[in-house]
């Protein structure tokens, strides 16, 4: 594979907004995206806010936050008004889909790869003290995931399918909806964690057809930590009642009722307790910025560097320990490196943004806001500290 040519890039218009990109090398989007200059403003703004309007903040402007940072999200992935809730992260969103599901034999199966998040995994796990039964569906030659294995494994025994939309490790894009589709025909729920997909891929909910479907927004979303997201189709919302619930689920939350739980029917229904309010105000520019982009645009552009970090690789001789096909590529490049963590940990002290996982060694991530000559740059200061480690 040749190096393509430099080409003009209309998306450098958006690069200002992330003036933390300027004197580093940021290719850390897959675990850390750049800060948005407006997330800083939304951040005063909340202790502003907190301190001149005490109490009254909550009707004037916080109470309207979650709905609103909500809308922008489900914007970003063609959901419905009212099918998107926040939660503090993946884990606790996915908890309260959980929290809705009997796991009784025969349909107690959960099936997984074991390539999914651990975090997610370990929740999994700990649902077989609950009755269920854990299918983790192993990864073949190179940690991947095949569709065809994944369908395989889902029949009537199946209570859900939850897995990874792009695997954290080597960031292969999984074709879910064939996957998804087959769960339905056995009468399976499906959930997609799509925390390493939207914001670099363009994911339209309705191609891919979950039921449920998670993600957050420290990644690709720019939107920094305690904001996670978790859409429940429209067609099951209402039959749903979950039992990880609080008071903001509640049809009345300001009368207070002791109880029975009456449940919101609209879209509160999945929310519990007290909404992380300055996280969802500093994630919001991040997902005006990426909605204003726009998710096909990203794309193109994301797969136009990963092809050049890849050509790289090839012409400096360094290994790929992720997917090379257009199809198969999510927003990472992992480059399996002779003392991996050591080329990380000396990468970082030039102001090179990356990190290292152990199985595929660094990851690299060109983001909406990288500029080509960047991929150049960090590719020869990954083959300098190849070659000082070794
Ligand atoms: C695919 C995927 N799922 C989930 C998470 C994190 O989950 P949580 O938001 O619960 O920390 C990550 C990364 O941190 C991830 O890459």
């Amino acid at each position: 594979m040749s190096t393509p040519p430099l080409v003009a890039d209309p998306l450098l218009a958006w690069r200002s907004r992330f003036p933390s990109v300027e004197g580093v090398l940021h290719f850390a989007s897959h675990t850390l995206g750049a800060m948005p200059a407006e997330a800083e403003v939304a951040l005063a703004e909340y202790a502003e806010t907190w301190s001149r309007r005490g109490i009254r903040a909550w009707e004037e402007r916080w109470m309207g936050v979650p709905g609103e940072v909500a809308g922008l999200v489900g914007q970003l992935i063609g959901a419905e008004p009212g099918s998107i809730s926040l939660h503090p992260n993946v884990t606790s969103a996915q908890a309260v889909v959980l929290s809705c599901l009997e796991f009784r034999a025969p349909r107690n199966r959960v099936v997984c790869s074991e390539e999914d998040f651990p975090s997610v995994l370990y929740l999994y796990e700990g649902l077989v003290r609950r009755g269920a039964e854990l299918v983790r569906v192993p990864a073949r030659a190179g940690r991947r995931i095949e569709e065809a294995d994944l369908i395989a494994a889902i029949d009537e025994r199946t209570a859900i399918v939850a897995v990874s939309h792009v695997l954290f490790r080597t960031s292969q894009l999984l074709d879910l909806a064939p996957v998804f589709a087959h769960a339905r025909r056995v009468g399976a729920l499906s959930m997609a964690d799509a925390y390493q997909s939207v914001g670099v891929v363009d994911v339209d909910v309705h191609a891919l057809a979950p039921d449920f479907l998670t993600g957050g927004a420290i990644k690709w979303l720019c939107g920094g930590p305690g904001t996670g997201y978790l859409y429940v189709s429209p067609a099951i919302h209402n039959r749903l009642s979950p039992a990880f619930t609080g008071w903001m689920g509640h049809e009345q939350p300001f009368a207070f009722d002791s109880g029975p739980t009456r449940l919101h029917a609209g879209e509160r229904r999945f929310w519990n307790g007290t909404p992380n309010i300055p996280a969802h105000l500093a994630a919001r520019p991040g997902f005006v910025i990426s909605a204003e982009i726009g998710g096909e645009a990203v794309r193109e552009k994301s797969l136009r560097l990963t092809g050049r970090l890849l050509a790289l690789a090839d012409e400096y001789g360094l290994a790929v320990g992720s997917p090379r096909e257009p199809e198969r590529r999510g927003g990472t490049v992992c480059l399996d490196l002779p003392n991996a963590e050591r080329v990380c940990h000396r990468l970082l002290e030039q102001d090179v943004l990356l990190d290292f996982r152990p199985g595929v060694g660094i990851r690299l991530a060109p983001h909406h806001y990288t500029r080509d000559d960047e991929v150049d740059e960090v590719m020869s200061r990954v083959r300098e500290a190849v070659a000082a480690e070794s």
